[in-house]
């Protein structure tokens, strides 16, 4: 049995998960609330992989409203080595387009109203997020998802907003100008729970729209969706891929440890 176990978060699109082999839903209770829904574990070609869908059954948890802790932390306690989120974007850049993937792997963070940590109440850390996402990771589902048939660019700067509405102009305009290469609602605070988590995290951005800042374009949420159908096979098939390019050994990274030494709070401190 391979000892990598990958968490998988799937946005819009993949509510209906990944075709695992020998499916069970595990039930997980998180000190943080509710996940967006069950753990759905199961394997892929003999690697095991769990699954939570972020928006939920029927697609009824807005970006503002899901409880990324409790996610990051469920996949967490369901034992998962290293954590993909699965994502639909919005493309800043013109060689960008519609129906091509992006490993992000720089993040520009917008969103206003969140939990961003699993610390305070006593307990205070201060985790790097100088490089947000793990390099071995990304590069693995980047080769998985070209593998798996998909034109795929390696890295990229995405602008977290906090939605549900789409930018203005004006907003698409600036973050184009910021350096921002995607947009999306959800990879934060994701990718600060997984690094507090010590869990690697990449995504793979699925870019279903050019934003508005292309003259006379605005955003249709219907135009996300459909293009999302569309993506969403691929981006099973690139977990399947995933699953078959994995090293028979995973060699620990950094982040494994990423707690080290980031906690400021004596570990036996009274008074
Ligand atoms: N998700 C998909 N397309 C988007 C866009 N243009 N802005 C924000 N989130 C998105």
């Amino acid at each position: 049995m391979s000892d990598w176990h990958i968490g998988v978060i799937g946005g819009s699109g993949l509510h209906e998960g990944l075709a695992l082999d020998e499916a069970q839903e595990i039930a997980i209770r998180s000190p943080f609330g509710e996940p967006s829904g069950p753990v759905v574990t199961g394997l892929l070609r003999g690697v095991r992989f769990s699954f939570i869908a972020r928006h939920g059954a029927g697609h009824a948890i807005p970006p503002s409203e899901v409880n990324y802790r409790a996610n990051v932390d469920a996949l967490k306690r369901a034992g998962a080595t290293d954590l993909v989120a699965l994502s639909a974007i919005g493309s800043l850049r013109e060689d960008l387009a519609p129906g091509t993937f992006v490993a992000v792997d720089q993040f520009i963070d917008r969103t206003i109203s969140r939990e961003r940590s699993f610390f305070g109440s006593g307990i205070v850390a201060h985790v790097s997020m100088a490089d947000p996402v793990c390099p071995r990771l990304s590069a693995l589902v980047a080769d998985a998802a070209e593998a798996a048939g998909t034109v795929v660019h390696r890295g990229g700067t995405y602008v977290a907003i906090e939605g549900p509405q789409f930018s203005t102009r004006a907003e698409s305009a600036l973050y184009r100008a910021w350096g921002g290469d995607v947009i999306g609602m959800t990879a934060m605070p994701e990718a600060r729970l997984a690094r507090e988590a010590e869990l690697p995290y990449a995504l793979l951005g699925m870019v279903t729209d050019y934003d508005c800042w292309r003259d006379g374009e605005a955003v249709a949420a219907a135009e996300v969706f459909g293009v999302m159908r569309e993506n969403a096979a691929r981006a099973r098939d690139a977990m399947a891929a995933l699953a078959g390019l994995l090293p028979a050994t995973r060699e620990p990274v950094p982040i494994d440890t990423a707690l080290g030494d980031a906690l400021a709070t004596a570990p036996f401190a009274r008074d």
